[in-house]
């Protein structure tokens, strides 16, 4: 059994929720992120459910759980919930924070000290899994030290009514202690910028667009990949942020600055942080090519890149024949490596010669 602790860690204290947060917790989960990532919450969440949920919490301690109101001065600003440890002594936490304590380290701070608390208590692994879009969740996990041990494809299905892919996370009492920042921090302001283009993370909104784009003969003779569905396309969209907060990849929606529309693909992709290398890769939609506007666009992301990461070496690999990005990686900066030999294959069955190119940081 648990004990009916309280925790007190930098600006925060855990302690057992009491009648008074009823008003609070109802404020809290008035709020359309909280619907759609913790669906079987009632919504509208009123207070006859808060006071049914707080009435019930002296159950899940009696059963072995527990369950935390989160408070800074005095205030409640989230809940935090461990359900009871089973025969191996493995449990799985679950948070959320009102929407006007967000963005404070709230969640991470609480989920760490948590876990180390119910460390304390003789726990030997705690669990936490998050929806891969829900990347606030997400990075609270890494940010608490959890280790991302896999995907559950169609896990869970959210308020939308989606079936949605779940990161699953795990942290032992064994453990050391973990890293602390990002491979790869987010853009301050949440996107690049030079006046002419804009980078920004690419969404389930471009998701037409960037299909129509990849379908494009031009654009699909230099792919490797087979030709996937729209809806294969939306789902690949959603991966965004999780592939950038767990270190795999950038994905990015170039925009013509001036009106905003959709213009193109650029991706940082197999980063490995033991060389110091990632590999990019780009398609620009046929209207805006002859701009200039892929040229600028690799530009701003390695300029970034050599900025904000650890990353000495950004590589790119160019079909032999596909001379506009061969300028595209001149105007950029990179300079050419060698040829792999039959590199590319073809959708003809055939395969192409692949240029190598790279620019390196500067010292
Ligand atoms: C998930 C949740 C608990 C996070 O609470 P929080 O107190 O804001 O979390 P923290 O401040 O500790 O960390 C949030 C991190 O996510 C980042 N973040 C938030 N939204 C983001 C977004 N859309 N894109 C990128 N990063 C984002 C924040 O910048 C912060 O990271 P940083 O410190 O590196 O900048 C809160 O959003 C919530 O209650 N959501 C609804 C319920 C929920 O999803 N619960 C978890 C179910 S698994």
């Amino acid at each position: 059994m648990l004990p009916r602790d309280v925790i007190s860690t930098g600006p925060l204290i855990l302690r057992p929720p009491v009648e008074a947060d009823a008003e609070a917790m109802v404020k809290a989960c008035a709020d359309p992120v909280t619907a759609r990532f913790l669906p079987l919450l009632p919504m509208p969440y009123e207070l006859a459910h808060a006071r049914e949920h707080l009435a019930k919490t002296a159950e899940t301690w009696a059963e072995g759980g527990a369950t935390f109101s989160i408070t800074e001065n005095g205030q409640f600003v989230g809940s935090i919930t461990a359900r009871p440890p089973d025969q191996w002594g493995v449990t799985a936490i679950g948070y959320l924070v009102a929407p006007w304590a967000r963005g404070k380290n709230v969640a991470s701070t609480a989920a760490r000290a948590m876990t180390d608390w119910l460390f304390d208590q003789g726990v030997r692994r705690v669990d936490l899994e998050a929806a891969v879009d829900n990347v606030a969740s997400l990075r609270v996990a890494y940010k608490s030290g959890f280790r991302e041990e896999g995907l559950r494809r169609d896990a869970k299905r959210l308020r939308d009514g989606r079936y949605a892919d779940m990161v699953t996370f795990g942290r032992l009492s064994s453990d050391a202690a973990p890293a602390g920042e990002p491979y790869l921090p987010f853009f301050d302001g949440g996107q690049l910028s030079d006046g002419v283009v804009r980078l920004v993370p690419l969404a389930v909104e471009d998701a037409v667009d960037f299909h129509r784009m990849l379908a494009e003969p031009s654009v699909a003779a230099f792919s490797a990949t087979p030709p996937r569905t729209l809806e294969d396309d939306e789902q690949r969209c959603r991966y965004t942020g999780y592939w950038w907060v767990s270190g795999q990849r950038i994905e990015l929606a170039v925009r013509d600055a001036a009106s905003g529309a959709y213009a193109g693909h650029l991706q940082l992709t197999q980063v490995v942080p033991a060389l110091g290398q990632a590999v990019i890769g780009y398609s620009l939609v046929p209207a805006f090519r002859g701009k200039g506007f892929m040229s600028r666009a690799v530009g701003l992301l390695v300029d970034w890149a050599f900025t904000h990461t650890a990353l000495h070496r950004i590589v790119a690999g160019t079909d032999v024949a596909n001379a506009a990005s061969h300028r595209v990686l001149e105007r950029a900066g990179f300079s050419r490596e060698g040829v792999h030999r039959e590199l590319f294959p073809k959708p003809d069955g055939t395969r192409a010669d692949d240029v190598a190119w790279a620019r390196l940081r500067p010292s």
